[in-house]
């Protein structure tokens, strides 16, 4: 790269503002950008930290503001003008071909550049090169259907390398990666800085933001909050700046102990052959039943066969006392509840404003006779949004248009409005900024004294301790050990989630 010194800056963007129909999503928002910095952008859900991403990426035109590359003005109309000055979005996967090879996937992207011939050998060559250089754990010739999501999102860095991006954008790029696979990220952000890489990083685990960056700015409802460097983040001060108030103490302990209401699901000895094995355990009413562990850990797949949408080989199910087979298409009626994982593409209707997504899930409340009444509608859809703190706090508003952890948050509400008697949450805060995490973790408590019966899977430590009544953690598809009575802590979850089960009698058999 040029002589430019590390530390210069690169670009900057200057009073941007951005307004949708009735939300000023960016009003005079400044950002910049040195050589080889990490920058991250924080801020609560809905602050317009994406749509400052997408101004940048040429997705959305900006309703005012400038923005300079190195000291010029520049115009960013489309993704190619983006490309073109060095600007680079690192996807979650969605932007590769399965069937095609590592090596093929990054000559894509290069293709549809000005590049009229191509000398194969020497890219791919080239290609393994890079690899090589970053130590990236995959070849150019995998294909990328064997890879998993970390390796994906590898591939994307490789690709934005090999179009000389001297800026990449990172939009939560852990929010699906297991410790390990973070960290392995972590690693090769500090390599592309190393090189003089500018990454702009964003995302709500705020342990790992202060790690990793250089400087931190802060957008709070569509503005500048604040901008810190390094040596300078006080991550109290941080919090503060983000949801403009003070947080309470996060647990690093929680003392545990089983419900001794009555047992409203059982699980016997369940098993889905690749998935999971011999998994029993039983969740009484008014209990939060936390399921651990690792990402693939099998707990997903448990939720889902409890719920009916995916089948099991062996074992039962007892709720109420009753041996039943699940059925996706009476677990509403019975008061079963799941809220996914990947609710962006399972759990709403994009197209639908979040009152007739609400009303969907609850039509069998809803209607009467067959018609629904319009007001009682709107009134759930209001509830909803009031339970869950949607921003807007419009429920008339299109949900596709809703930020990404708004977005899940609707999610929530359409559940949250029922009545429940199960309910199985997945990573329930996962986007979900620190503010409106508490809230979720208070529905949870409220859930749990209404008398439901909740199973929520999480990975995240400090949420497990700060709602488990009791603790399973699994591992590769078994239950290895389970807390209950006592006292648990950070350090003893994560020993366990690593296989590390300590004295090995506790272990639940039951
Ligand atoms: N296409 C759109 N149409 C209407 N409003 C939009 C659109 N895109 C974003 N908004 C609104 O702009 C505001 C900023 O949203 P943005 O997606 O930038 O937030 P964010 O900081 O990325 O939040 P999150 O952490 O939840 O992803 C929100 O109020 C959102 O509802
Ligand atoms: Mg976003």
């Amino acid at each position: 790269m040029s002589e430019v010194q590390r530390g210069e800056v690169l670009f900057e963007m200057k009073n941007i503002e951005k307004i949708f129909s009735h939300v000023h999503a960016l009003d005079h928002v400044n950002f910049d950008v040195r050589k080889g910095e990490v920058h991250a952008l924080l801020g609560e859900n809905g602050a317009g930290k994406s749509t400052l991403i997408k101004i940048l990426t040429g997705v959305y035109p900006k309703d005012g503001g400038q923005i300079f590359m190195e000291g010029k003005e520049v115009e960013i109309n489309d993704r190619d003008d983006a490309l073109a000055l060095g600007i680079a979005v690192i996807f979650q996967e969605l932007s590769l071909i399965p069937s095609l090879t590592v090596y093929q996937n990054i000559m894509l992207g290069k293709e549809e550049g000005k590049f009229g011939f191509v000398n194969a050998r020497k890219e791919k060559k080239d290609i393994q090169d890079l690899i090589d250089r970053y130590g990236f754990p995959v070849t150019a010739d995998a294909t990328v259907e064997t890879l998993s999501v970390a390796q994906k999102q590898m591939v994307e860095i490789l690709k934005a390398l090999s179009t000389n991006a001297r800026i990449m954008i990172m939009d939560e790029p852990t929010a699906s990666l297991s410790q390990r696979e973070s960290e392995i990220l972590y690693k090769i952000i500090n390599q592309l800085r190393d090189q003089g890489v500018s990454i702009i990083y964003i995302s709500h685990r705020l342990e790992e933001v202060f790690n990793l960056s250089d400087r931190i700015t802060v957008l709070r409802d569509g503005k500048n909050a604040g901008e810190v460097e390094k040596e300078d983040i006080v991550p109290s001060e941080i919090v503060k700046m983000m949801i403009g108030k003070e947080l309470s103490e996060s647990t690093a302990s929680r003392s545990l102990h089983e419900s001794d209401t009555e047992v409203e699901l059982e699980v016997k000895n369940l098993s889905r052959l690749g998935y999971y094995e011999d998994v029993s355990f039983k969740v009484h009413k008014g209990e939060v039943l936390v399921l651990t562990g690792l990402v693939g850990a099998g707990r997903t797949e448990v939720l889902r066969s409890i719920y009916g949408a995916d089948p099991y080989d062996s074992g039962e199910i007892i709720f109420e006392g009753k041996v039943i087979k699940p059925r996706i298409s009476d677990a509403v009626a019975k008061g079963f509840g799941l809220i996914p994982e990947d609710r962006r593409t399972q759990g709403f209707s994009p197209l639908l404003t979040v009152t007739r997504n609400v009303a969907t899930t609850n039509y069998d409340k809803l209607a009467h006779g067959g018609f629904v009444n319009k007001k009682d509608e709107d009134e759930l859809g209001k509830k909803a949004v009031e339970i869950v703190d949607l921003r807007p706090a419009n429920p008339n508003v299109v949900v596709g248009n809703l930020s990404g952890g708004n977005q899940q948050k609707a999610v929530l509400g359409k559940w949250l409005t029922r009545d429940l008697k199960v309910i199985l949450i997945d990573e329930p805060t996962v986007g979900i900024d620190i503010g409106a995490k508490d809230e979720i973790y208070e529905f949870v408590e409220d859930l749990a004294k209404q008398g439901v019966a909740v199973i929520l899977v999480s990975s995240d430590i400090a949420e497990v301790l700060r709602v488990a009544h009791r603790i399973i953690v699994m591992r590769e598809g078994k239950i290895i050990k389970e807390f209950k009575d006592g006292v648990a802590t950070q350090e003893d979850i994560l020993l366990a989630s690593s296989g590390f089960t300590g004295d090995e009698k506790e272990v639940a058999h039951e």
